[in-house]
């Protein structure tokens, strides 16, 4: 269940990063997993599995690796979201540790749709366990993920990307990790921390590198045909940040699918909300899909660039 437990971040100096929002964001980085931190993170913490469709999830239980980066205090930064118990703390600590109720309607869509994700290029934004980018990448897409929170990435995705990828057979029941083969995990997975804003930056300057690199024949496109995210959109601050990264990184023929609640008790964001901000900006065209009947109402916004209207490109 949604527990919004906001309380002020701890005294920050402002930045240029802060200029114009009540909080000062981290700034994004890309991550290079390591086969030792993965090994150990699989040897110690409980592995769960969920079958989407015909496709098998593996991941490791989120409260043993919340359990994990408590004990190791790998960041003083997001300790006191453990005292505090408390779902999140804007800025510091996005949430992500947790797998909440909409990552599983955006799967079942995902298994029931027709969709095709057989060397595609998928991009889950916010993505903390990142189940819904795993179904792609189990179907054949390279995938990118992002988490505001490196211990996230660092914790939860990168070891439940070498749970699906890396150990053999891919779909085997729940079993201790075999050894992780870093070759095939960045082959197929790429994993940014950070916030929105720095992560449509970083992008875009690896972008420019990959220009001078195409010249040498090694081009890396940096848009994606699928952009997946779930339970992003309960702060209207970070609204106008996400529409850029969406539109930055999205194809022009691409497909965007987010899964939220249509509100969010006491912060204001939600669907309702959100796709009444993406109307007026006027860059994509939306259609809404509800998944529940009962309680808040819960969608998936299906969304993609109209006509001519790609603009925001880098
Ligand atoms: C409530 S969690 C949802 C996690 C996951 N998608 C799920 O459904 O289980 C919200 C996620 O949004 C991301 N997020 C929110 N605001 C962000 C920002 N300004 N910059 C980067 N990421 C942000 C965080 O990575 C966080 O994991």
């Amino acid at each position: 269940m949604f527990q919004f437990n906001f309380s002020p971040a701890d005294s920050y100096e402002e930045t240029p990063e802060a200029v114009g929002s009540s909080h000062q964001w981290l700034p994004a980085q890309k991550h290079e997993p390591s086969a030792a931190q993965i090994q150990a993170i699989l040897d110690e913490c409980g592995i769960e599995e969920t079958t989407v469709g015909q496709t098998k999830i593996r991941y490791v239980n989120m409260e043993s690796a919340a359990k994990r980066v408590q004990r190791e205090g790998t960041s003083q930064f997001i300790s006191h979201i453990f005292r505090d118990h408390t779902d999140l703390v804007p800025a510091v600590y996005e949430g992500g540790l947790k797998i909440w109720e909409c990552t599983w309607d955006l799967l079942r869509y995902l298994a029931a749709s027709d969709l095709q994700f057989n060397g595609k290029r998928v991009l889950e934004v916010g993505c903390g366990a990142g189940l819904p980018a795993l179904f792609c990448a189990l179907q054949g897409s390279h995938i990118t993920l992002q988490d505001y929170n490196q211990e996230v990435i660092e914790q939860v995705t990168v070891p439940n990307v070498a749970l699906n990828l890396c150990a053999a057979p891919f779909n085997g029941p729940p079993s201790p990790s075999t050894p992780t083969d870093l070759a095939t995990l960045s082959s197929t997975a790429t994993f940014y921390s950070g916030d929105w804003g720095g992560f449509v930056r970083l992008l875009s300057s690896q972008a420019e590198i990959t220009v001078h690199e195409e010249k040498r024949g090694k081009c890396q496109e940096q848009k994606f045909d699928f952009i997946l995210t779930s339970e992003t959109i309960y702060n209207p601050e970070c609204h106008q940040k996400l529409l850029d990264l969406l539109t930055s990184c999205l194809q022009e023929d691409g497909l965007i699918l987010l899964a939220a609640k249509s509100h969010y008790f006491g912060v204001g964001g939600g669907t309702l909300q959100f796709t009444n901000f993406i109307r007026q900006k006027g860059q994509l065209d939306v259609k809404t899909h509800t998944t529940n009947t009962e309680g808040v109402k819960r969608e998936i916004l299906e969304m993609k660039f109209k006509a001519g209207k790609n603009e925001n490109v880098y």
